[in-house]
C-alpha cells in the first residue's frame, strides 16, 4: 500500500529539493563572485562552478517543466481559501520563468562575450549565441534584475511554506516532502 501523502509524485519531489539546492547554491556564489577585490584563485573558482552548474540547471529545468506538464499534483486541500490558491499558482508560474531566464540569460552572457563554459565545451557542443558586447550587456543586466526578482520571490516561497508546515499545518509541506515519500 502507499503511505505516501497525496501532492506530488517521488520525481516531482526530488527534482524539487534538487533544483531547490542547486539554485540556493547559485545565488549567493553568484553575489560573492561579481564583488570587486575578491582573491583570483577563489573568483575563479566560483565563476567555474556558477557557469557549470548552472549550465547543469538548463537541462535540469527542462526536465523539471516536460514532467510537470505531464504529471498534475493533487488538487490543494479544500481548507485553503481561494486567494491564497491564486496567490499560489501565480507565484509558482513566476518562479518557473525565472528558472527558464536566470540560465538562459547566464548563458547569452557568457557566450556572448566570449567565455567558455567548460562543461559543454568538454562535451563539443557549440556556441549557440553570436559574439557581441551589447548583448552580452543586456543578458547581463537581465541576469542580474532576474536575480533580485527570485530572491524577493523565494523569501515569499520559503515564508508561504513554513507557514503551512508550522502554523496552519494542513498538509501542504507534506505534498513535497519527504522527497522519498513513504
Ligand atoms: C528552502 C527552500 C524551499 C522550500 C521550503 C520550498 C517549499 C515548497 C513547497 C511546500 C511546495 C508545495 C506547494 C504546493 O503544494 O503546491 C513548493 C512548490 C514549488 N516550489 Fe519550492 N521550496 C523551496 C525552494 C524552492 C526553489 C529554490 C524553487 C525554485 C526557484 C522552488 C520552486 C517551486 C515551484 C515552482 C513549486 C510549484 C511546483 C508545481 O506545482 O509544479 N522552490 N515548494
Ligand atoms: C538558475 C540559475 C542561476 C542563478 C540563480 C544565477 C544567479 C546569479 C546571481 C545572483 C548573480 C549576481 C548578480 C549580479 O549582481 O550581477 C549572477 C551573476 C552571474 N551569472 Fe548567474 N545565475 C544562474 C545561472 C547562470 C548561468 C547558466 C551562467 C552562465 C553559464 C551564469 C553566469 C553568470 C555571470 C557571468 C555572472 C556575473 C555577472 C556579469 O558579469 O554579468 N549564471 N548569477
Amino acid at each position: 500500500m502507499d503511505h505516501r501523502p497525496p501532492g506530488y509524485g517521488t520525481t516531482a519531489r526530488i527534482l524539487h529539493w534538487l533544483v531547490a539546492a542547486l539554485i540556493l547554491a547559485m545565488i549567493p556564489v553568484g553575489l560573492v563572485m561579481v564583488r570587486d577585490g575578491l582573491d583570483r584563485a577563489l573568483g575563479d573558482a566560483l565563476y567555474l562552478f556558477h557557469k557549470n552548474v548552472g549550465a547543469a540547471l538548463i537541462a535540469l529545468v527542462a526536465l523539471r517543466l516536460i514532467w510537470r506538464l505531464t504529471h498534475r499534483p493533487a488538487p490543494l486541500p479544500d481548507s485553503l481559501p481561494g486567494w491564497q490558491r491564486a496567490a499560489a499558482g501565480l507565484s509558482h508560474l513566476a518562479l518557473y520563468a525565472l528558472l527558464i531566464v536566470m540560465p538562459l540569460s547566464g548563458y547569452v552572457r557568457v557566450r556572448a562575450g566570449g567565455f567558455p563554459i567548460e562543461s559543454l565545451d568538454a562535451l563539443g557542443l557549440p556556441t549557440l549565441v553570436p559574439r557581441s558586447e551589447p548583448l552580452a550587456d543586456a543578458a547581463s543586466a537581465l541576469h542580474e534584475a532576474a536575480a533580485w526578482a527570485l530572491i524577493a520571490l523565494l523569501a515569499l516561497h520559503v515564508a508561504a511554506a513554513l507557514h503551512h508546515a508550522v502554523i496552519r499545518r494542513d498538509g501542504v509541506w507534506a505534498r513535497i516532502w519527504p522527497p522519498r515519500g513513504r
